[in-house]
C-alpha cells in the first residue's frame, strides 16, 4: 500500500490515498471522502483541486517552467512551429518529416468552411464583437458537420479535431472582415497555416498579398506561446462541456465563452490600453504607486498570474518578439519603450517582489498584435484560435480516459430549508 493521507472527522479516523504524477505535487485521492465520511470538500476557484489526470502540459509556477509533453515552451517556441506543437499536444510526440508534412497537409485540406456558413455571418450586426461572432459560428460547426459528431468514434473524433484546428483560422479572419464591411478572402492552400490566416484577415480580393516572414514567424510564436495551459478557466470548461458527452464543436464554443471573460482571454486587450493610457515614461511613478495603493482598485494589467509566481516563460519570449516585429516593420512604437521602464521599474520595486509579480504573457503581445494591425477586439479572438488546439488535445484526452465521469461539482448549502409553500392570497 502505497502513501495515505490521514484525516480525522465526527471522531473517526480515514485515510485515503496519495497518488503521485510524474513531476509536481503530490494529490490526496478524496473519491471515496463522501461515501466515507458523508463529507464533501470545499475548494471555491479550484485552487487545491486537481480536476483530471492529464499527460499534456505541465506548469511549475514557483521555477516559471512550461512544458507540452516534456518539452519548454522556450525551446518550442524558438525552434518548431505551430503545426509541430499541435501534432505535439494532439498525439503525445514531435512528428518525422513525413508525420508532420502528412499532418500539415490534412490541416490544410479542411480550411474550407461550409459555403451556407458565410450566410450566417451575415445575420449578426456589422457591428457585433468578433467574439461573439466565434461563439456563433463556432457552435453552428454542430450543424454543417453530422458527420464527425459521434464522439464515441476515435476516426470522428480526430475529424472533428482536425477541421477545428484547420478551420479556426478561417472563422476568425471571417469574423474580422466582417467587421471592417471587407470581402471574405477563402484560404489559400499553398500558405502555411499562420501565412493563410494573414492572408485571410489583412488580404483583398483586389490585390496580390505578400505574406511577411517575420510577422508570420512572430504570430505563428505567439500561437505557440498560447497553445495550451494546463487546466486553465476555458479548458476545464471545454472538458466539463465535453464530459456531459456534447459534441466537440459545441465544448470548444463553451471554451470560447468562458475564454472571453476579462481575467482570462481579455486581459492583453486590458493591457495594451493601460500602456497607452500611462502614454509616456515619466507617468509611470505615478501608476506605480496607484497599484500599489491598497484604496485604489487600478491594478497593473498583464502583471501577476494565479500560477507562475517566479516569471511567466512566455513573457520572456514575447518581449524578444517584439523587438523583432517592431524591427521588422519599422514601426517605433513609444508604448513599447514606456512598457520596458514599466517592467524595469516594478521588478526593483519592493511591492511587487514581495507580492512575486511579473509580466505575465499578456504584458507584451498587444504590442505585438496592434503592430501587425489587430484591432483589439481581435486579440481574445487570436488566443482563441490558438488555444483550440489545447482544446481539443484535451477534451481528446478526456474522452479516451475510461475513468472519465460527467464532471458534477458538489456544494455547500446555505439558503433556507424545506418550508411549506403561502399560496400568493396569504402573503
Ligand atoms: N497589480 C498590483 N497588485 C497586484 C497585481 C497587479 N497586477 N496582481 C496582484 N496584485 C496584488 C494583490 O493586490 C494582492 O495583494 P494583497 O495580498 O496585499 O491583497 C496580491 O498581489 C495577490 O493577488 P491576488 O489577486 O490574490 O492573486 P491571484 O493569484 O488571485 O490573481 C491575477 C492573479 C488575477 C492574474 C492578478 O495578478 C491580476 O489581477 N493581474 C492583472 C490582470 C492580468 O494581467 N491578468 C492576466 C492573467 S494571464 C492570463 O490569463 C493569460
Amino acid at each position: 500500500m502505497g502513501n495515505q493521507a490521514k484525516f480525522s472527522a465526527g471522531g473517526n479516523d480515514h485515510e485515503f490515498p496519495i497518488l503521485s504524477g510524474s513531476v509536481g505535487p503530490d494529490v490526496v485521492d478524496i473519491r471515496k471522502l463522501y461515501a466515507q465520511t458523508g463529507m464533501f470538500t470545499y475548494d471555491p476557484g479550484f485552487t487545491s483541486t486537481a480536476s483530471c489526470e492529464s499527460a499534456l502540459t505541465y506548469i511549475d509556477g514557483d521555477e516559471g517552467v512550461l512544458l507540452h509533453r516534456g518539452y519548454s515552451i522556450e525551446q518550442l517556441s524558438e525552434e518548431s512551429s505551430f503545426m509541430e506543437v499541435s501534432y505535439l499536444l494532439l498525439n503525445g510526440e514531435l512528428p518525422g518529416k513525413a508525420e508532420l508534412e502528412d499532418f500539415s497537409r490534412t490541416i490544410t485540406r479542411h480550411t474550407m468552411l461550409h459555403e451556407q456558413l458565410a450566410t450566417f455571418y451575415r445575420g449578426f450586426r456589422r457591428d457585433a464583437h468578433p467574439m461573439a461572432i466565434m461563439c456563433g459560428v463556432v457552435g453552428a460547426l454542430s450543424a454543417f458537420y453530422h458527420d464527425s459528431t459521434d464522439i464515441s468514434d476515435p476516426v470522428h473524433r480526430k475529424i472533428s479535431s482536425h477541421r477545428l484546428i484547420a478551420k479556426m483560422p478561417t472563422i476568425a479572419a471571417m469574423a474580422y472582415k466582417y467587421s471592417v464591411g471587407q470581402p471574405f478572402v477563402y484560404p489559400d492552400n499553398s500558405l502555411s497555416y499562420t501565412g493563410n490566416f494573414l492572408r485571410m484577415t489583412f488580404g483583398v480580393p483586389a490585390e496580390k498579398y505578400e505574406v511577411n516572414p517575420v510577422v508570420e514567424q512572430a504570430l505563428d510564436r505567439i500561437f505557440i506561446l498560447h497553445a495550451d495551459h494546463e487546466q486553465n478557466a476555458s479548458t476545464s470548461t471545454v472538458r466539463l462541456a465535453g464530459s456531459s458527452g456534447a459534441n466537440p464543436f459545441a465544448c470548444i464554443a463553451a471554451g470560447i465563452a468562458c475564454l472571453w471573460g476579462p481575467a482570462h482571454g481579455g486581459a492583453n486587450e486590458a493591457a495594451l490600453n493601460m500602456l497607452k493610457e500611462i502614454g509616456t515614461p515619466d507617468k509611470i511613478p505615478h501608476y506605480i504607486d496607484r497599484a500599489k495603493d491598497k484604496n485604489d482598485p487600478f491594478r497593473l494589467m498583464g502583471f501577476g498570474h494565479r500560477v507562475y509566481k517566479n516569471y511567466d516563460p512566455r513573457a520572456t519570449v514575447m518581449q524578444k518578439t517584439v523587438r523583432e516585429v517592431l524591427t521588422a516593420l519599422k514601426v517605433n512604437d513609444p508604448i513599447f519603450e514606456v512598457a520596458l521602464q514599466l517592467e524595469d521599474m516594478a521588478l526593483n520595486d519592493p511591492y511587487f517582489i514581495e507580492k512575486k509579480l511579473f509580466p505575465n504573457v499578456d504584458f507584451y503581445s498587444g504590442i505585438i498584435l496592434s503592430a501587425i494591425g489587430f484591432p483589439t477586439t481581435m486579440f481574445t479572438v487570436l488566443f482563441a484560435l490558438a488555444r483550440t488546439v489545447g482544446w481539443v488535445a484535451q477534451w481528446n484526452e478526456m474522452i479516451s480516459d475510461p475513468g472519465q465521469k460527467i464532471g458534477r461539482p458538489r456544494q455547500l448549502y446555505t439558503g433556507p430549508t424545506a418550508r411549506d409553500y403561502i399560496p400568493l392570497d396569504k402573503r
